[in-house]
């Protein structure tokens, strides 16, 4: 299969390209950053500009990951949001459905408020942040333009990332040793390895489903988490403080039970990420802890 993958240099996107490299041809398409030189330069709000490149590639499928991802990002600038995060995701759509291609648009459990957790692929989304919200509103006009798409909802990936717009886990591990580090404690998602999120988009692609699915692994606390993390890497947790939402006071709403039920899309796809343990070993390999 040849397949285009957007955001091509972010912290999925660039998982995305290596897992998916070992079967098929992949181009990544990028905006700012080129880490490697390899990557075409398509910025997603230029209609005329996406469709050129899907012309000049002729990809079968298209996984789209490029976005606004950072929730603070979006709420500093929230046309910003809406442009790259709706307006993106909908040039892809449209130029995929001009070119009989396939779409796989990868989305957040931040569609959802957080109220209630273990939300499934048929709860309708109700978002509380506006990256949220434009996430959401992309889902909608991504599903109505295509009928052949697909909309991937994760949960918070761990494990490296590129280094272009460093994750939660990479900041962490950077700062972890130089002081104090509030993590939330009542904030809970289900934490999954990033390569899952390759894997899974891979048996979307190479089985033609579409509709929504859902990938993440164990529920817990970020505060929880991250401390089994450490506790893997044998870094000293004393740096660590747990902090709650309501304390931690961010400008953006954040949701506070974010995670996923993943058992349909797990069964369609026969595929089960990664424990937590097999997940730190993979993380601890790609970081450079000595
Ligand atoms: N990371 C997570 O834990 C997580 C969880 C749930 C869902 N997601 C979703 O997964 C996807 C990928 O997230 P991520 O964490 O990998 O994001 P990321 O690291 O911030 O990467 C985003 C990518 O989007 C590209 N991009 C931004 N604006 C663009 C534009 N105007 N035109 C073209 N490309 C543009 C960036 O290109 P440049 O590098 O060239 O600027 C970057 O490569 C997003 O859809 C996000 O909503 C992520």
């Amino acid at each position: 299969m040849k397949i285009l993958v957007t955001g091509a240099a972010g912290n999925i996107g660039m998982h995305l390209v290596s897992h998916l490299r070992t079967k098929h041809t992949v181009f990544g398409t990028c905006h700012q950053y080129n880490p490697n030189g390899d990557l075409v330069s398509m910025e997603i709000t230029n209609l005329n500009k996406v469709q050129k490149v899907m012309d000049e590639l002729t990809p079968d499928i298209v996984i789209h990951s490029a976005a606004l991802a950072n929730p603070a990002k979006c709420y500093e600038n929230p046309s910003l949001a809406e442009a790259i995060n709706v307006l993106g995701s909908h040039n892809i759509a449209k130029a995929c459905a001009l070119n009989s291609v396939r779409m796989i648009h990868i989305s957040t459990d931040m569609v959802f408020d957080g109220n209630k957790g273990d939300y499934d692929e048929n709860e309708t989304p109700s978002p509380i942040n506006v990256y949220g919200k434009t996430k959401a509103t992309a889902e909608c006009v991504v599903l109505n333009t295509l009928a052949t798409a697909a909309v991937l909802r994760t949960a918070i990936v761990y494990g490296t990332g590129s280094g272009m717009h460093p994750n939660f886990f990479e900041r962490l591990m950077k700062k972890i040793s130089h002081g104090p580090h509030k993590i939330l404690a009542d904030e809970f998602r289900s934490f999954v390895y990033v390569e899952d999120v390759a894997i899974i988009c891979d048996r979307l692609a190479s089985g033609s489903h579409n509709g929504i699915f859902h990938i993440g692994g164990q529920k817990s606390s970020r505060y929880k988490f991250v401390c089994r993390m450490l506790d893997h890497f044998g870094i000293d947790k004393r740096n660590i403080l747990p902090v709650t939402i309501q304390e931690l006071n961010e400008e953006s709403p954040r949701p506070a039970d974010l995670s996923l039920n993943c058992s349909k899309t797990m069964e369609t796809v026969q595929f089960s990420p990664a424990s937590e343990v097999e997940g730190f070993i993979k993380f601890e390999k790609l970081l450079d802890l000595k």
